[in-house]
């Protein structure tokens, strides 16, 4: 499992302790918040160690290709700046990054939390229209479509529901009222089907 701006890498290291058969990877574009959590996972394991688990300072933009194929399941959780202008404007390339660290069938989670009122100056500096389902529907899923993603599934998390993602910044944000939190499902297609496509 891949989570893309992991930041403080709680999501992963939460899912590595549940999952010990499974190996996880958080990249982040900024090393500062992965410094503390990188330490810890070379500890032993009754101290927090972590044998599962792998950080990884890189942009998506640029994302190394021996991640190629690798991931069953890809997250991004409450993105910020270029990674959230790429995901909710559907930036192609950025999207097919994504898509080539995905091995066959797997799944992409995209959980994005705003305020349409706080986050206005940013929404709009990044270009985002609106994160409305219709907008989801009508302009995104194309978008995706053609760069690698079937979208299963989208909709809105009341926020009584944020506390079930294990994240820092689902905690943070989800005491605070006025926000709401949309999701998007994408599973990989097929290489060909992307061929014919483009
Ligand atoms: C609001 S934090 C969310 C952190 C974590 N996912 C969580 O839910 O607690 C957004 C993260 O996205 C990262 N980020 C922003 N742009 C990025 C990019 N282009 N590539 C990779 N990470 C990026 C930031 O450095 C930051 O750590």
């Amino acid at each position: 499992m891949i989570d893309i701006g992991t930041g403080d890498g709680l999501f992963v290291s939460e899912c590595a302790r549940q999952n010990p058969r499974k190996f996880y990877i958080g990249i982040d574009a900024n090393a500062r918040p992965l410094e503390k959590i990188s330490e810890k996972i070379h500890r032993k394991p009754a101290k927090g160690g972590l044998p599962n688990v792998l950080f990884l300072q890189a942009a998506v933009e640029d994302l190394p290709s021996e991640l190629d194929s690798v991931a069953d399941e890809v997250h991004v959780h409450f993105p910020w700046g270029s990674l959230l202008g790429a995901v909710a404007n559907g930036n192609e390339a950025v999207l097919r990054n994504l898509r080539r660290i995905c091995s066959r069938d797997a799944l992409l989670e995209i959980v994005i939390g705003f305020d349409p009122a706080r986050d206005v100056a940013e929404l709009s500096r990044l270009q985002i229209p609106s994160l409305s389902l219709d907008y989801i529907d009508s302009c995104l899923a194309p978008r995706y479509e053609k760069s690698g993603f079937a979208i299963i599934e989208r909709g809105v998390l009341p926020q009584s529901e944020w506390t079930r993602l294990q994240t820092s910044w689902a905690r943070r944000l989800g005491v605070r009222v006025g926000r709401s939190l949309t999701y998007i499902i994408g599973r990989a297609l097929d290489e060909k089907i992307i061929r014919s496509q483009a």
